[in-house]
């Protein structure tokens, strides 16, 4: 703990100037402030300040080859740092800005490759949090923010995750209360031929599809086990993980629920702290272990909502081993699945 990370409450609704002015102030030095997106807390810095985005890697303790996304308030600051808009973009920005989609483009020498990882292209995003609109506007107009959490932990959905792992290392927390997506947003390329997905997010394939026409996925996010490099860094890392060692079961509900107890038993006489991730329809039939419902299983939005704040909470109650539900692929499932499976590392049984 090397500075004092100020933490400060606003209320979304009824935006405290000063406060925005002054983290505008930190951000236009070079310093960084943790602030609420509608996806998950993002940790920001100048993009157009080389000095700034070093100071995002350190804190994060993240690789510097992966990029950070730079998020702006307006279309027209777009314009002004990539070297040509595809008119997929306009298309997309009309329908889906601002909101819980990044775009990718050729960048130009507005922001540096300390920014960029290196690339030659730069991921964009317009997020919709009123809170996450007024510090951009109060800043230069474009912050470099990855998820404010340490590399590699569950990113997080409110500011107290932020202080566990950031506090003392960066300037500012806006606290804005508990976010309303709880995943990362959906990346989309647009600099090759074919729009492709290279993150899925709560902007699904089907939405993308309905609006563009032909959309791929990254095919390393299909057959994620596989060697193909994916085509966003980030991707490439045991990522949203919890400390401890997590499995997922996939099958038909009783089969799934017999199986978690089976292991939950097994894991107990190991004497291993074990947590469940369950459903509401399914969280009274677990007979030891440490249950979290997340939500109904057809309620996707709220599983979404509560899937990385359960993990850690798990990671404070001191769990060494959890035991995880599988969900259907429709909509966000397919993101909350994506998640789960990375956090995992893999480790799926299916019943
Ligand atoms: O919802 C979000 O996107 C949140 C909030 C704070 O906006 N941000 C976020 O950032 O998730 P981060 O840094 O945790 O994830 C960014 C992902 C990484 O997987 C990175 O490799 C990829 O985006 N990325 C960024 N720029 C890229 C580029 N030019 N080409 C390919 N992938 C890129
Ligand atoms: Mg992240």
């Amino acid at each position: 703990m090397d500075k004092k990370t100020e933490i400060i409450k606003i209320n979304p609704q009824a935006i405290d100037a000063d406060t925005i002015a002054r983290a505008g102030v930190i951000l236009k030095k070079g310093g960084l402030v943790a602030f609420p997106t509608e996806t998950v807390y993002g940790l920001g810095g100048d993009a157009t300040n080389p000095e700034a985005s070093h100071k995002i890697y350190a804190a994060k303790g993240r690789p510097s080859d992966n990029p950070l996304i730079v998020h702006i308030s307006n279309a027209k600051a777009l314009e002004k740092i990539v070297t040509e808009t595809p008119q997929a973009a306009y298309t997309l920005m009309k329908r889906f800005w601002p909101g819980p989609l990044t775009m990718i483009f050729r960048k130009n020498e507005r922001i540096p490759y300390e920014t960029t990882g290196g690339m030659e292209t730069v991921a964009v995003r317009m997020p919709s949090d009123p809170i996450a609109r007024a510090l951009i506007d109060a800043s230069t107009g474009y912050i470099a923010a990855p998820s404010a959490n340490i590399s590699g932990r569950p990113s997080p959905t409110q500011a107290e995750h932020v202080a566990q792992d950031l506090g003392g290392k960066i300037d500012m927390i806006l606290d804005g209360g508990a976010v309303h997506i709880g995943l990362e947003s959906t990346i989309i390329d647009l600099t090759e031929d074919v729009p492709i997905i290279l993150r899925p997010g709560y902007i699904t394939l089907e939405m993308l599809r309905e609006v563009l026409g032909e959309v791929r996925v990254d095919p390393a996010l299909i057959a994620a086990d596989s060697d193909q490099k994916p085509k966003a860094p980030g991707m490439k890392y045991r990522h949203y993980a919890p400390k401890a060692n997590l499995k997922v079961v996939e099958g038909e509900t009783d089969a799934v629920v017999q199986a978690i107890n089976r292991m939950c038993k097994e894991l107990t006489v190991q004497k291993k702290k074990v947590g469940i991730l369950a459903t509401e329809e399914t969280k009274e039939r677990y007979s030891q272990g440490i249950v979290i419902s997340m939500g109904a299983r057809d309620d996707e939005e709220a599983i979404a909502r509560h899937l990385y704040g359960s993990l850690r909470q798990f990671d404070e109650w001191g769990v060494d081993e959890i035991l995880s539900e599988s969900f259907t692929t429709a909509g966000i499932g397919q993101a909350i699945m994506n998640r789960l499976l990375k956090a995992a590392g893999h480790q799926v049984w299916e019943v």
